[in-house]
Parts: C-alpha cells; structure tokens; sequence
C-alpha cells in the first residue's frame, strides 16, 4: 500500500477562523481523503501556533494570560473542523509538551553543531510594530507602518547561519522542478534567492517577547515563533508510523496560502538540511479567498464566518463550493450569488435532478431493482461509459498535483453526459410503450444511468462524503435494491 502524508499549516489562535482557514483545511482533507480512495494510506495533520506576539497582544487585549487565551481559542478551531467533517489524523498545539522537548532538543543540537552564532543587533525600532527597519524603508524618518516615531536600539540575538544554504536550497528547487507547486511560486522563491541570503535570527529576547519556547542555551530568550512552528510538521508524528510501519516523515505535501511561501520554502529547507533531516516531498502553495478584491483576513476583521454557511446550506454544499470554485494555485473571490449560482448549476440541476430521475424511473417501472441491461449495448451507452471512465482517469492521474477543481469538473461532466442522454432517450417516453424492444431499452437506460451515477458520487465522496454517500444508499449501494428517495441537493431559493 503506498503512503501519504499531508500537513495544513498550523493557524494562529489570535482569533477565529475565517474561510480562508476552512479552505486550506478542506483542501488538505480532500486530498487526503482522495489518496485513501486510490488505495494510498493516508494520513494528514493540522493544529494551531499558539506562541508569539500576535497570541501574546490578543491575550493582552482580553486581559487574561496567553495560555488561557490559547485554552480557549484552539476549541474554536478544532469545533470547526468538526463542524466541516474534516478527518485529521492528529490535531497538533505548539503548548504540547512533546512538541516544546522536541524545538528546544532540535536547537541544543544545532547550537552544538556551530550552527548558531549571536550577535548584536543595532538598527531603527517601532514600539508600535513590534520590529527593526532598515534605514532605506523608514518614511520622513519614522515608521512606514504606523508613522510613529522609530528609536536606535541594540538588542542581542541569536542567528541560525541560514546564508551557508542559499546554493544548496537553489540547486534543490532545480533538481526537483515538481517540488514547489505551482510553477510560478517556484520561479518566485527562485527570484528572492537572487539576492544573498541574510542569516535567519532566531531568537526574542524575554523582555521583549516573553510567550515562547526558550532557548536551551539561553533562558533570557525565547524561539522566534517561525522556528517553533515549522517544527510542528515533524514532532507532531515524531510517534506515529504508517500501517506498513515507515515513519510518516517525510511528509508528502505540505499545502500553505501563498502569504507563507518564503518562510515554507526558504527558512524551512534550509533549517532541515542544517539539522540533516529529510526534506518535504512538495510544498503547494494555493492564492487567496478575496472579498472585494483585498485579502480576506483576522486582522483586517473581512473574514466570512463558515459557521454561518454551515448552518444555512449544509456542510458538503460549503466544501463543494471551496473545492469547485478555487483552482488550486489561483485566487478566487468569495462572493454569496456565485455560492448560490454554483451550487444551483452543478449539484440542484445537473446531479440532484439526474439522481431524482433515475431514481423515480427505476423506483416506478422496476420496483426499486436496478435492471440488468439488454444485452445490446449501444453507441449511446459507450459514450457515455467513456465520461465515467475519462472521469475516473483524469482523478487518478492528477490528484498527484492536488487539481481539485478541475477534477470535480471532469466528474460534472460525465453527469451532464448522463443527463443528455436522459433527454436523448427519453426513458419517460419509452416507459409508455407495450414493445419489447423499448422495454429492452428503458432496463439498458436505467442501468447505464445507475452506473454512470454510482461512479460519480464515489469520485465525488472526498468532497461531499454524506452526500455522496447519501446517493449511493438511494441508488441501492451494494445490493441494487434502491434506498428511499431524497432531494440531496435543494435548489436555494432567495429572494434579491
Ligand atoms: O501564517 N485565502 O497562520 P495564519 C486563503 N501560524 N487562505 C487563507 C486566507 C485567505 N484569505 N487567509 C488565511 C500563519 N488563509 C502561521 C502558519 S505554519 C508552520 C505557521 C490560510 O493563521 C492559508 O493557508 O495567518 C494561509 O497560509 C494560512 O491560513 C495562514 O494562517
Ligand atoms: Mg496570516
């Protein structure tokens, strides 16, 4: 049996989730739940980064400590995905003990291995960004952020000697052309190391930031959180191992918003070929959930809340939509009349309707048995195994690059096949007649469109699993004895 395992990467727990999280998160889901359909056994895990400043000031502002804040807000995370029947393997926090051991043993060993170095630091500092600028990037002298005054300030630090990887890095993105997906964040991370790779620091002193793992050598300091929380990926599996007992690092995929290509694709890499650990099999990075063309996000406060289309439309319909809307590597816009357009067009009309008509028929002229087919298989009906097949072919050869959203459409469309042929035929019409041979035909239509059906919902299962599974039971799943009729897909109403 081959192996997967994916990662999502782990959301900050400064607020509540936004569609933005939903998707990456289904994404991960789908794809995993995919390579479980192929046979592969499959595994992805997700969780939340619970340290840092952005944690540290929410807490603040709530006036309770940063591990009461972080006790409360992971729930919200983990009642989502339960909300979005999402099938984690492991659900990781940054607070996990194990997790801690494992950062602060990972650094001891690359501070052994003169991997880090510290130095002081000097530079122009913004108390209201919480961070150094270069000189060239102030405005009239002051922050370029906030536009308040900026102050010198020498600080020591800690710094990991990222700069003796940058050729390294380079000639692995060209040994391995499929490794950073899509192509143009490839060529992307290929331009930013043009330039020469600075050394990473590391590290925030304790008086500055004191919500963090410290560091092992050093207690007045604590783990830059990026470092921290790239870790996660490893020592969050660092115990499970897969079914033919390999251990599930390296991960197969890693998919990211394309915000965190550089710290995924750069400090990452870089980090574990100083640790001489193995690296990642790919790292996806997908666009963004716009809303009036800005990036959706916590901090601007323009997320959509998922829980609201949960609630109203269904959690399947909600994940058909991410799935069908985004094409993985692209943005998309979230907007609530191309929701409504989509899930009217593809699973109201085109699957609900050829679902309730097969149904109906079979329900009414065979009771409730799906028909054998008369033994001359016909033009029609071969075209229309073709759909089903083409379907199937095209899923199995691209969920190795995670095209969702084209392969849902490549399944669509052996639906739409299925409902031309239902026109073409008119089984409705052939039901009237007392001859045999139309007799013969309707059994054929019904079979081939029960088949062409079961294949559908079965490629369709990882992105909508009750309602797929719902479908199969009505169209008889394993003994061809048809279950109760049910309108999967209502068409949504709303008044403008
Ligand atoms: O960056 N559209 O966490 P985060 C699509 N803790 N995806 C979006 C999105 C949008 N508008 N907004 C967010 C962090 N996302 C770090 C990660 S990993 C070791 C540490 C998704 O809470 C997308 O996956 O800011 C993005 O990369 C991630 O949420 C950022 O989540
Ligand atoms: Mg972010």
């Amino acid at each position: 049996m081959p192996n997967f395992y994916a990662t999502t990467p782990i959301y900050y727990v400064n607020d509540k989730p936004h569609i933005g999280h939903a998707y990456t998160t289904v994404l991960t889901d789908v794809l995993t739940r995919y390579h479980k359909l192929f046979g592969f056994d499959a595994f992805f895990m997700t969780g939340v980064d619970e340290h840092g400043q952005k944690v540290q000031k929410a807490a603040a502002a709530k006036g309770v400590s940063p591990q009461q804040h972080v006790d409360e807000y992971n729930v919200h995370f983990k009642n989502l995905w339960a909300k979005l029947n999402i099938n984690y393997g492991h659900f990781i926090r940054t607070t996990d003990e194990c997790h801690k051991k494992f950062v602060r043993d990972s650094l001891q060993s690359l501070y052994d291995k003169g991997e880090i170095y510290s130095k002081e630091y000097e530079g122009w500092y913004s108390v209201g960004e919480e961070r150094f600028f270069e000189e060239s990037e102030l405005v009239d002298g002051k922050d370029p952020i906030s536009g308040r005054a900026v102050e010198w300030l020498s600080e020591k630090n800690y710094f990991f000697k990222m700069s003796n990887y940058q050729q390294k890095l380079i000639d692995q993105i060209n040994n391995n052309p499929s490794w950073i997906l899509p192509d143009f964040r490839k060529n992307e991370v290929l331009g930013f190391l043009k330039k020469p790779l600075n050394d990473l620091c590391i590290s925030r002193p304790k008086s500055r930031l004191a919500w963090g793992i410290p560091l092992p050598f050093d207690e007045d300091f604590v783990t830059y959180v990026w470092v921290d929380a790239l870790e996660n990926y490893i020592s969050g599996v660092q115990d499970r191992k897969h079914a033919d007992g390999t251990p599930l690092w390296p991960a197969d995929f890693h998919l990211i918003g394309k915000d965190i290509l550089t710290t995924h694709c750069v400090y990452w890499p870089t980090i574990i070929m100083a640790m001489g650990w193995e690296l990642p099999k790919h790292i996806l990075a997908h666009g963004w959930w716009l809303i009036d063309g800005s990036k959706m996000s916590k901090t601007s406060g323009t997320g959509v809340n998922p829980m609201d289309y949960i609630e109203n439309y269904g959690v399947d319909v909600f994940r058909y939509f991410l799935i069908r809307e985004m094409v993985v590597g692209q943005d998309a816009t979230f907007g609530h009349d191309s929701f409504v357009r989509r899930i009217n067009s593809d699973l109201a009309n085109d699957l609900g309707n050829g679902l309730n008509r097969i149904h109906k028929l079979i329900l009414t002229h065979f009771d409730g048995k799906i028909p054998a087919p008369a033994a001359e298989i016909g033009e029609q009906e071969k075209e229309l195994e073709s759909y089903a097949q083409k379907a199937m072919q095209f899923a199995k050869e691209n969920i190795g690059e995670a095209k969702l959203s084209q392969i849902v459409e490549e399944i669509l469309n052996s639906v739409r096949a299925l409902n031309r042929y239902l026109e073409a035929t008119a089984p409705w019409k052939l039901a009237k007649s007392a001859e045999q041979k139309d007799r013969d035909k309707l059994a054929t239509v019904l079979y081939a469109g029960a088949k062409t059906l079961k294949n559908a919902l079965t490629l369709l299962s990882p992105v909508i699993p009750q309602k797929a599974e719902q479908g199969l039971l009505m169209l008889g799943a394993s003994d061809g004895i048809l279950g109760k009729g049910e309108a999967l897909f209502p068409r949504i109403q709303e008044d403008k």
